[in-house]
């Protein structure tokens, strides 16, 4: 087990699980103390970082809240806003809340949808891109916040995330 100053000691996007994206969904779980009635909300915040829950992040909460895996599994399920299709080769993801919302990220959801042909909430045809969008990702000092192949980007612009994007596929939008 980790020391406290260990803990304290890590940088951010150093999560030990090697995948940054699961320090968003801590933040989520440390701001609800854990509390086993966060489940569905910490079920949105994962979607929302990872584009969908896969059977090790559905896990990952469900240990982290003490509850059955088996449990976190229905709950889930029976919800049909949670989905556990993986997205396109790339995945952007824009944050809505209230912090970003306010510095311009619906301006910059608009800007790579038409620039890349996507609208918010799908995966292209061709599977190149899904482009969504989130409510508060928990890092509103950053904001805009965008999430992009997993790599939290904040102070986003339209400029920035259309050629972050266009970059990532290879394109020049
Ligand atoms: S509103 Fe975007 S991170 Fe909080």
């Amino acid at each position: 087990m980790r020391s406290v100053a260990e803990a304290s000691n890590r940088q951010q996007g150093d999560h030990p699980s090697g995948d940054n994206r699961f320090e968003l969904v801590d933040k989520h779980l440390k701001r609800g103390r854990y509390a086993q009635d966060q489940l569905i909300e910490t079920l949105h915040v994962a979607q929302d970082v990872f584009g969908f829950l896969s059977e090790d992040i559905l896990v990952y909460v469900a240990r982290a809240l003490r509850l059955p895996p088996s449990m976190v599994y229905g709950v889930a399920t029976f919800y049909q806003l949670f989905t556990f299709d993986p997205p396109g080769d790339h995945s952007c993801t824009v944050c809505t809340g209230t912090a970003c919302f306010v510095k311009g990220s619906d301006e910059i959801v608009q800007s790579v949808s038409s620039a890349f042909g996507v609208p918010a909430g799908t995966t292209a045809e061709d599977d190149s891109l899904t482009l969504k969008t989130a409510r508060c990702l928990g890092s509103c000092s950053l904001a805009p916040v965008v999430v992009f192949d997993g790599e939290v980007l904040s102070h986003q612009t339209s400029e920035s995330a259309v050629s972050l994007v266009g970059a990532a596929l290879g394109g020049d939008a």
